[in-house]
């Protein structure tokens, strides 16, 4: 062949989807990743076609705005009124008037369609020379779909509407999936000549076929082999069948590359995520938008991430993350949150109880339990303490913490921004720290302890504390912590795997 075929593709995209009961246009509805005619669009693609027109009407506005974030390139067509498949492509031609070759016309509402599919039925069209050429499967239940009617010998003679059909007709179980490949010059002809002479008193495009098979042109049905690839969207209970068939879909591809998915009822993955050998997703989980996860990385029991980065080796447990880049042997969770541009270096950790947003956690550094990081820079193998807060906001703007590398910061402190903690310092358990902390200092920001003594024997006489601090007194048998010193008291009271450092921070703050 001397020349590359030309080929326009028109997705028709202007019906309502009454039945969708919804404010959204049917094919702007998601499932795993993108669009109902994002998915048509993706599947048309490698057909490289020379133009694409979109037929937009319901919400044209809303697929208008869509259509130039995914497929710039593509013409939206505006059919003012829906008056059928046939009117809808005729308006889509008035828009190229001069084109040739093959025009491929997709429903806009069939998202499980395989671009292999879409690519055999163009070329099997293209081969035979045909004028026409319907995509069609053998279903278990045609309701509601056009049937493809075949002569005596297996040729097509037409393709009927439910609404129009007979009752021998409606017994054929081979129907048009509403993927079609024309000749543009025949197609144009065809289109000029449609009634409204049926049910719905609209052009048919389907009723080209049976123009172009009286005028005695070639036309050709291909069969899909997978009837499912043809199933249309007309309700949100046919949207919740094609989700579940498109993740059956995709996760039985990701467990085919060597990535193992415990439970694969439960796990839902875009389209558009990567995973890489060896990686494990536990139940629950959900993979969105542009996530990627690394090489034996583990994800899940009940994880949900979106367009989130998780290096090799890394773990998430119970946690949902949006917009992060967890590193290489990092950990999340249980329980944590990851906000747009959390960025975890490898081997952080991200406890339980953890918000991070905007904010860079450096290698091996640990914010383990109850604490918010918000536009926070943390160098290298620091600790925070438990129930910290990095108080960002000043109520109008935004402000930055910036903790060194090896630091120990302690317990329930707040780190109130824009503030540095240097490398190698230190800062005492339940610390305001409103100014910087030098290298290797000890910051302390907090009252100091003052103890009444015998003050609830005296205002609290007769209750249980009361005996109980009489029987402490006394040193008697039923104390709990006999001889206890005050400084041992408060060391107690520290988390020492979280906090251990700031413990001894009364002393320090004497010096
Ligand atoms: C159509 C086919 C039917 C086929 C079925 C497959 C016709 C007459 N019938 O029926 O044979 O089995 O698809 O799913 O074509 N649209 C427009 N403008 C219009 C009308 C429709 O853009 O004026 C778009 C819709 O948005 C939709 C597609 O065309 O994406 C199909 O329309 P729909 O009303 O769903 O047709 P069906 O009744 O499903
Ligand atoms: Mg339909």
């Amino acid at each position: 062949m001397s020349q590359p075929h030309l080929r326009t593709v028109v997705v028709l995209a202007a019906g309502e989807g009454k039945r969708m009961k919804s404010a959204l246009p049917k094919v702007l509805h998601p499932l795993l990743g993108r669009t109902l005619v994002g998915h048509v669009l993706t599947a048309a693609a490698p057909l490289a076609a020379n133009r694409t027109v979109v037929v937009v009407g319901h919400g044209a506005d809303q697929v208008r705005a869509h259509l130039a974030e995914i497929t710039p390139d593509a013409t939206p067509v505006l059919q003012a009124e829906q008056l059928g498949t046939g009117h809808a492509v005729r308006i889509a031609l008035d828009a190229v008037p001069d084109v040739t070759g093959t025009v491929v016309v997709l429903n806009g509402d069939v998202p499980l369609l395989r671009p292999e599919t879409v690519t055999a039925l163009v070329e099997a069209h293209e081969g035979a020379g045909s004028a026409a050429t319907v995509l069609a499967a053998e279903v278990p239940d045609p309701a509601g779909l056009g049937r493809i009617v075949r002569d005596a010998d297996g040729r097509l003679e037409q393709i009927v509407e439910q609404r129009d059909a007979t009752e021998a007709q409606r017994a054929i179980r081979e129907i048009n999936a509403g993927i079609y490949a024309f000749d543009a010059v025949r197609l144009r002809d065809a289109l000029g000549k449609l009634s409204t002479d049926n049910d719905q008193g609209e052009e048919y495009l389907t009723d080209v076929f049976g123009l172009l098979v009286s005028a005695g042109e070639p036309v050709g049905v291909h069969v899909a082999a997978d009837h499912s690839e043809t199933l249309g969207c007309n309700d949100r209970v046919e949207l919740a069948a094609l989700r579940r068939l498109m993740r059956d879909r995709v996760n039985e591809a990701w467990m085919r590359t060597g990535v193992s998915l415990l439970d694969p009822e439960t796990t839902w993955i875009d389209v558009t995520v990567a995973l890489d050998r060896d990686a494990v997703v536990d139940q629950n989980t959900q993979l969105r938008g542009g996530t990627v996860i690394g090489t034996g990385a583990l994800v899940g029991p009940d994880v949900t991430l979106v367009d989130t980065v998780v290096g090799a080796g890394a773990t998430v447990i119970r946690s949902h993350a949006v917009g992060a880049e967890v590193g290489p042997n990092a950990s999340v969770g249980p329980y944590a949150y990851l906000r747009p541009a959390a960025r975890l270096a490898e081997k952080a950790k991200v406890g339980t109880f953890v918000e991070v947003k905007n904010s860079e956690i450096g290698a091996g550094s640990k914010v383990p339990h109850l604490t918010y990081v918000g536009d926070a820079t943390i160098g290298e193998q620091s600790n925070i303490g438990a129930a910290s807060v990095f108080v960002n906001y000043d109520g109008v703007n935004k402000h930055r913490t910036v903790i060194g590398s090896h630091a120990r910061t302690g317990a329930d402190n707040m780190f109130v921004a824009p503030v540095e903690v240097g490398d190698g310092a230190y800062t005492a358990a339940g610390s305001v720290i409103i100014e910087n902390v030098p290298p290797g200092a000890m910051g302390v920001a907090r009252a100091r302890q003052r103890n009444i003594e015998g003050w609830v024997v005296k205002r609290r006489a007769g209750t249980a504390a009361a005996e109980a601090a009489e029987r402490a007194r006394r040193g008697g048998e039923g104390a709990s912590n006999p001889g206890l010193t005050a400084s041992e008291g408060e060391a107690i009271h520290g988390d020492t795997e979280a906090v251990g450092p700031a413990s001894g921070a009364g002393d320090t703050a004497t010096d």
